[in-house]
């Protein structure tokens, strides 16, 4: 689709999960920012909402949660019926509440702690890279992309292996509901956060037995105000953490994937030069934000660049439209693996910047590493079946064949 075809900026749906679903709009997104950078857009289920895809009004929404909030409508477009235990995790809490929550567990995703958990996360990539060497095709998403972040989660939350397929695909049901497939009714999802709290409560008694020294430790230990964590903010805590190590890393890794394979120079350049790495990593995450948007709530009356905001609007920030802002990218939708600087707001920014983004980069580093390694003349089976969603811009399957190194 051309420019020429939309006549009017309200044409434009940005809440409509099918066109997220082809791929992300870039040529609405694009009109938005030079036309109209702080929208109005109307939904059919809400009040309507600001649509910002500017770099700078992403950067002045985030690092202003106490003008923007998290707390009042939560992170999401559309206010979940349980708004009560959205404000009971991090990214539903606003400052000073979030500071103390976000400390507990902040110190296990340092570079430092991260760092230590690298040899262990180097093997555990090589052994399911390796896998493929016993075959020429794979499902890369459920037979590579999944298996690493659900292992690196699991190890830092102290999750038996036995127990950790069954918790990733908890996970999936529980944040992808948009799409009838992943989750078929309402139930689904709401079983899937059933089973996580009675497994957060069954981790729960297992380290009170034998402290492990794991992140379910930490939570069980710490104390907000010289209060322990409740049960359900423990609970809610656990489960926040296992869906959020789980789904963005793969969803990167398969990004990732498939965009160097449409970018055989970039594969091939990178096969050539491991020191590309960090910034082909960035420039993936630039590429494919595996968040589409987050959402704030206007806490009084402001300003977004020129324009009036009212106390109690919403506003949702679209990553892959700041992530394509030419005022900040030059030749922005050229994807290049040694853009430098390249400040990509995938991991979101300010107040409630991606906690385990040290640990998802090492991750996406030591994956492309081991597959430049490992395999070659790489081709897609089929296009990748994405995810029906407007929140996670998801891949549920990539039938790629390739040959062995
Ligand atoms: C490529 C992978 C990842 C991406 C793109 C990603 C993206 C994000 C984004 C956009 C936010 C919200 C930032 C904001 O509102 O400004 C966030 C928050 C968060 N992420 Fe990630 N994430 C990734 C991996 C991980 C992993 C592996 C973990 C580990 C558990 C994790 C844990 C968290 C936590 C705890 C928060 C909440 C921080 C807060 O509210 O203070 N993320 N992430």
């Amino acid at each position: 689709m051309t420019t020429t075809d939309l006549p009017d900026l309200s044409d434009i749906d940005l809440t409509d999960a099918s066109v997220w679903e082809q791929a992300a709009p870039h040529h609405w997104l694009d009109r938005l920012r030079t036309e109209s950078p702080v929208h109005w857009h109307e939904e059919s289920d809400g009040p309507g909402f600001w649509t910002i895809t500017r770099h700078e009004h992403v950067r002045r929404v985030s690092t202003s949660p106490l003008e923007f909030s998290n707390w009042v409508g939560g992170p999401t477009r559309l206010e979940p019926e349980s708004m009560d235990q959205v404000r009971m995790i991090i990214i539903g809490m606003d400052p000073p509440e979030h500071r103390a929550f976000r400390n507990i567990v902040a110190k296990a995703f340092t570079p430092k702690m991260i760092g230590q958990l690298e040899e262990s996360l180097r093997a555990e990539t090589a052994r399911v890279v390796g896998a493929l060497r016993d075959r020429n095709s794979c499902d890369f998403v459920t037979d590579v992309a999944a298996l690493i972040p659900m292992w690196s989660i699991s190890e830092l939350m102290g999750v038996p292996e036995s127990d950790r397929f069954r918790l990733y695909e908890l996970s999936h049901a529980l944040i992808d509901d948009q799409d009838p497939e992943v989750a078929p009714t309402a139930e689904t999802s709401m079983n899937a956060s059933v089973e996580i709290f009675g497994y957060a409560n069954e981790m729960a008694a297992r380290e009170r037995a034998n402290p492990t020294g794991s992140l379910t430790s930490m939570l069980l230990e710490a104390e907000v105000d010289g209060q322990k964590l409740t049960d359900m903010e423990y609970t809610l805590f656990f489960m926040f953490l296992i869906v959020a190590g789980n789904e963005t890393t793969r969803t990167a890794s398969s990004h990732g994937l498939h965009t160097l394979l449409q970018h055989p120079d970039a594969w091939a350049r990178l096969a050539d030069d491991p020191s590309l790495m960090p910034g082909a990593v960035e420039e993936i995450l630039r590429w494919e934000p595996p968040i589409h948007h987050f959402r704030r709530t206007a806490t009084a009356d402001t300003t977004i660049g020129d324009q009036a905001i009212a106390e109690g609007d919403k506003v949702l920030m679209w990553y892959a439209g700041s992530n394509r802002d030419p005022a900040v990218f030059d030749d922005p939708h050229t994807f290049r693996i040694d853009r430098s600087p390249n400040p990509q707001q995938s991991f979101g920014i300010g107040e409630h910047f991606c906690l385990g983004a040290n640990l998802a980069r090492l991750s996406l580093r030591l994956l492309f590493t081991e597959l430049l390694g490992t395999i070659e003349n790489v081709e897609l089976e089929a296009p990748p079946r994405r995810l029906h969603s407007n929140l996670i811009n998801g891949i549920k399957e990539m039938q790629i064949r390739y040959d062995v190194r």
